[in-house]
């Protein structure tokens, strides 16, 4: 895979960066205001009961704050937070070992949970529902199960596939947020913000700039601020302005609405390859070389919201607006094509 920079995939150099900018309580955190209601809700309501909240789902493309957001409902709520992921619990007796280590009101954190191996998964169930941990002992005919009571805690569980969690752990989540993509408001703001805790210069313009080829992503936005301050530094003064942040943004190719080669490359496979669709996603996958799932879970999501691409029944269909935005002649007799 290419070295994106507006990949908002977790990359290493935004770990140090993210423990700066990351907010730390729902007061600091910007945008997704439907999310932050329901959620202070949720917690005041744990605090004057003295519980453990309930198990919550967070759901959304990647770069959108879920695992900040996991951390700001730790330290609102005053307790532990425990970070896995999926992939990374590969044997039951794995999240046996991390379950028996949580204290009460304690928070687990599983990244893509949609990764996790079923026989983990039948663990999960009892821990969530009853917090009792089902645990074999022996093997073959002398084998036996004892059941292990554990304090309550909270799971909280993150992905950017809805749609590929099990039914049976769907239900257990007592609440499910689905995150946004931020709008041009917010998206300035946390520009404002990082370039405040960073110490860069930037004007309104550089912020504008910055804020629009982020794809609605505070990931992706803090890396490009990253990236023009470097520029800026170099080529200019050190202070960001709109004509700076174009500049340093041409340089890396990406473009007015923050799209890079590689979403050129798909649009434009879609649109010259196949008449605009409907084309299969493993066709596209296979004509541009990359995985059809990085394209479903990191390139698509933005192309959708911008209204560029279509999935239909029958494969992914680009829209009038992405010829227009390639410069590309869209005729109206394709477009019929495609209905029939
Ligand atoms: N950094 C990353 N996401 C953020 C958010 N939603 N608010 C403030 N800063 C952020």
């Amino acid at each position: 895979m290419p070295d994106r920079v507006v990949s908002p995939k977790l990359k290493e150099e935004d770990t140090s960066l993210d423990l700066s900018l990351r907010p730390k309580r729902l007061s600091e955190y910007i945008g997704q205001d439907k999310v932050k209601q329901n959620l202070r809700i949720l917690l005041e309501a744990a605090q004057r009961r003295s519980e453990a909240i309930d198990h919550v789902l967070l759901y959304g493309p990647p770069g959108l704050g879920k695992t900040t957001l996991a951390g700001i409902i730790a330290n609102e709520m005053g307790v532990n937070i425990k970070t896995t992921s999926g992939p990374a619990i590969e044997r039951p007796g794995d999240l046996a070992a991390i379950l028996t280590n949580l204290r009460a009101g304690d928070i687990l954190f599983v990244d893509e949970i949609h990764r996790l191996a079923r026989p983990v998964e039948e663990v999960l169930y009892p821990a969530m529902e009853d917090y009792s941990l089902d645990i074999i002992i022996g093997k073959g005919p002398s084998a036996r199960s004892i059941r292990l009571k554990m304090p309550r805690f909270t799971l909280i569980g993150a992905t950017t596939r809805f749609a590929m969690l099990s039914a049976p752990l769907r239900d257990r989540f007592g609440a499910v947020y689905r995150l946004e993509f931020y709008d041009h408001a917010a998206m300035e703001t946390i520009v404002s913000r990082s370039a405040g805790i960073l110490g860069v210069a930037i004007d309104d313009t550089g912020v504008r700039e910055i804020a629009r080829r982020a794809r609605g992503t505070p990931r992706v936005a803090n890396r490009l601020l990253k990236r023009v301050r470097d520029y800026a530094q170099v080529r200019a003064d050190g202070a960001i302005t709109a004509s700076v942040a174009n500049e340093a943004l041409a340089m890396m190719e990406v473009d007015e609405l923050g799209l890079d080669d590689v979403d050129i490359k798909v649009l434009k496979t879609i649109i010259q390859k196949y008449n605009g669709g409907p084309v299969g996603l493993d066709t596209i996958a296979a004509s541009i070389s990359e995985e059809a799932d990085t394209i479903m879970d990191v390139y698509e999501p933005y192309l959708l919201q911008l209204g560029f691409l279509d999935r239909t029944p029958r494969g992914r269909v680009a829209t009038r607006g992405a010829y227009e935005h390639l410069g590309l002649k869209f005729s109206e007799k394709t477009e019929q094509d495609k209905l029939f």
